[in-house]
């Protein structure tokens, strides 16, 4: 018989990680994807009741999981949520920093100090709280991850939305710094770039809005589902994907590279 060539390993199973923000939208597509592989699932996110609803689901179609509530700008709580997660599973392998607000605001308006507070600490300095947390049990794992998720916001602008943006572009700085600390350690750090995805942040766009602009600005002519961003998350997870790290992957439609 022919010896296989790959011989890497393509699952997650048994795998722990912690998904922020995954009572919704792509933080919840992932925490289920996670759970169809085989991985325990840590569901994080504001509200008990919410987490506890995504925890149930998953559990009822048969998988892992186990939830807490966790704001992720609470640095003391990051600890706490992984030393219980370390307690009720084991060990920690993956951490997924999802967790997002979107706060509009032009320059010269009344909010913009407390929206570029808040952006900050919540889509950029949370995920460092989270890491630092983290690191040590990262580092007993074998095959330890950290994905990142970003924005074509971390590349590009949209207008009057420049906190987020500079945050986002914070987030991939912070994956290729992480990524070139930690690689030695064979932690790898990734992040994703989604782009117009339908989640609770894009709901209160119109239908009609939604549909055009995807129709304009993608080439694939429509919003992605978070379950689209989930797989490329997974991906980056994979034992098999150790020799990527600080890579920038949009999943995005094609929206970065379309010109007209
Ligand atoms: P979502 O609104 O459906 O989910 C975001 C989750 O983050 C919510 O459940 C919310 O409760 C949670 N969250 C907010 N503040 C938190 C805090 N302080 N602590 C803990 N959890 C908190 O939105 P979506 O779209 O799934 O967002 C996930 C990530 O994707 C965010 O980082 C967002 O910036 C990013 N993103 C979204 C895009 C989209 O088109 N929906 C495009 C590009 C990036």
């Amino acid at each position: 018989m022919t010896e296989r060539l790959s011989q890497l390993s393509r699952s997650i199973e048994g795998r722990v990680a912690i998904i922020t923000g995954a009572a919704s939208g792509m933080g919840r597509a992932t925490a289920h994807l996670f759970a169809d592989e085989g991985a325990h699932v840590a569901v994080t996110d504001l509200g008990t009741d919410r987490v506890a609803a995504v925890v149930e689901e998953i559990t009822a179609a048969g998988g892992s999981a186990h939830g807490w509530a966790f704001d992720v700008t609470d640095g003391a709580r990051a600890q706490e949520v992984v030393a219980q997660v370390i307690d009720t599973f084991g060990q920690l392998d993956i951490i997924v920093n999802n967790a997002g607000i979107a706060l509009f605001s032009a320059i010269d308006s009344p909010e913009y100090e407390d929206n570029w507070a808040t952006s900050i600490d919540v889509l950029l300095t949370a995920h460092t709280r989270l890491i630092r947390a983290a690191l040590p049990a990262l580092r007993q794992s074998d095959s330890a991850r950290i994905v990142n998720i970003a924005s074509t916001e971390g590349w590009g602008a949209t207008k009057y939305n420049s906190p987020y943006v500079a945050a986002k572009h914070g987030v991939i700085g912070l994956t290729k710094g992480l990524a070139v600390d930690l690689g030695r350690e064979g932690i790898t750090v990734n992040c994703i770039c989604p782009g117009p995805i339908l989640t609770g942040l894009t709901e209160d766009i119109s239908e009609q809005g939604r549909e055009i602009f995807a129709k304009r600005r993608t080439a694939i002519g429509r919003y992605g589902i978070p379950e689209e961003v989930a797989h490329g998350t997974l991906n980056f997870c994979l034992p098999a994907s150790r020799y990527m790290t600080g890579a920038v992957l949009p999943v995005d439609g094609g929206l970065l590279i379309k010109n007209a």
